[in-house]
């Protein structure tokens, strides 16, 4: 995407970048190391200040680095984008690092930008970012595989969202991923505006 559709989304409605359950990447950086992921189980937490919940599995590598640097990226993949999930959610940026010496953004050729609060990349082509900071919950990491945070800065393709709202129509490639399981995705759909049923 170039940086022409990139525009800033306030704190207050950062929520409603996840608030309708898309698939995420999760990005991070520690000590000149970066590394992307796939994560399903993502999601807001509150209004304001913003905070996400997310589930980090022990066994990734976005994790320690997550962890090392206290900061980290959620990146709202689209349509466009469903190989690059499926990629870097099924494959080890440990791995990749250790025996291609590069890592995932080089090997699969993914294109990032700086953020403006934290040292994870945000990746190219994305719908939305959310930038991150880690609130310090050991045992929730530990027990639960939870990571929650407070979003530090937030950013949206004005194509599809603008004035706090998702307008998808017109943009199909743009459309959030909602994985089910296996590599089985949904993209998002139309609006429906509910009323509230007079009694
Ligand atoms: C669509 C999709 C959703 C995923 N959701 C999660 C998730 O919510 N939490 C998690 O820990 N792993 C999830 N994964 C698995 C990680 O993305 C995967 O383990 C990845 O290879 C970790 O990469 P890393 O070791 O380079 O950090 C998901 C994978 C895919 C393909």
């Amino acid at each position: 995407m170039s940086d022409s559709h990139r525009r800033p989304v306030p704190l207050n409605k950062a929520y409603r970048l996840l608030n309708h359950g898309p698939t995420v990447l999760v990005s991070a950086a520690h000590d000149g190391q970066r590394n992307i992921m796939a994560a399903a189980w993502a999601m807001p937490l509150d209004f304001e200040p913003p905070k996400v919940a997310v589930v980090l599995d022990k066994s990734t590598w976005t994790r320690q680095l997550l962890e090392a640097s206290g900061t980290f990226v959620l990146n709202v993949p689209c349509v466009n984008q469903a190989d690059i999930v499926q990629t870097v959610g099924n494959t080890s940026g440990l791995d990749i690092t250790q025996t291609q010496g590069q890592d995932k953004f080089q090997a699969y050729g993914l294109q990032t930008f700086a953020g403006e609060q934290v040292e994870a990349p945000l990746l190219d082509g994305c719908v939305a970012w959310l930038e991150c900071r880690l609130l310090p919950e050991p045992r929730n990491h530990e027990q639960y595989d939870l990571f929650l945070a407070e979003v530090i800065a937030a950013h949206a393709d004005e194509r599809v969202f603008s004035d706090g709202r998702w307008h998808f129509e017109g943009h199909d490639g743009l459309r959030t991923l909602h994985h089910v399981a296996g590599g089985h995705f949904l993209k998002i759909g139309d609006a429906v505006d509910g009323k509230t049923l007079a009694v």
